[in-house]
């Protein structure tokens, strides 16, 4: 009796070792596999539409990083200039070259951004008095076009791309 338990459990031992053997051959694969699946989901418009947005991002940034001062020196506002400038050519291309056909939504959202970075740029050049105050406001405008959009279209671009930072709002 005692030896007939022995023999059940070396084959109960056998199979759990083949399971895990079976597991440790296929988790690779599977990763493998998940790889090539990405390689060929990469297409080069949308690679352009995403080095597009960095430069966009780039800019929203440096932007933001100097808001709230009270004291602007003048690089912080050719920081704006620039921020505004930039943008603003920028959102003209994602209008004309990666708006989705028949999205109306799309196309009002990269006209919102275009303006909201050609009032950025205007206050910032001519520097009249509360020029900051519409900076602010603008940005405001500004980042809300950005959400706007990316909710339009389910991105996510806080949780994917900068994980464990908030979303900007
Ligand atoms: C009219 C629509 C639209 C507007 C407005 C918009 N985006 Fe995007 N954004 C997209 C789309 C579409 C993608 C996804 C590109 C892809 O991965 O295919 C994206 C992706 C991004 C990404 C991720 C890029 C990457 O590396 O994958 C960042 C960052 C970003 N947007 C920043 C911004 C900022 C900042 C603003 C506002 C100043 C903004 N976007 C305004 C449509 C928009």
């Amino acid at each position: 009796m005692c030896s007939g338990m022995s023999i059940k459990s070396k084959s109960f031992y056998t199979i759990i070792l083949l399971t895990i053997s079976v597991f440790m051959s296929i988790i690779p694969l599977a990763g493998l596999s998940h790889a090539d699946e990405k390689k060929e989901v990469e297409d080069p418009k949308k690679k352009e539409l995403q080095e597009l947005m960095k430069k966009i991002d780039t800019h929203y940034k440096e932007a933001q990083e100097r808001m709230g001062y009270y004291n602007l020196s003048e690089s912080d506002w050719d920081t704006y200039v620039k921020a505004g400038e930039v943008i603003s050519k920028l959102s003209d291309r994602v209008r004309k070259e990666f708006a989705p056909p028949d999205d109306e939504e799309y196309l009002k959202l990269t006209k919102e951004m275009k303006k909201h970075a050609d009032d950025i740029h205007k206050s910032a050049s001519e520097r009249y008095l509360g020029a900051y105050e519409d900076i602010q406001y603008s940005f405001g405008r500004l980042r809300n076009s950005c959400k706007n959009c990316h909710n339009h279209l389910g991105i996510q671009i806080y949780s994917e791309l900068y994980p464990g930072e908030a979303p900007p709002e």
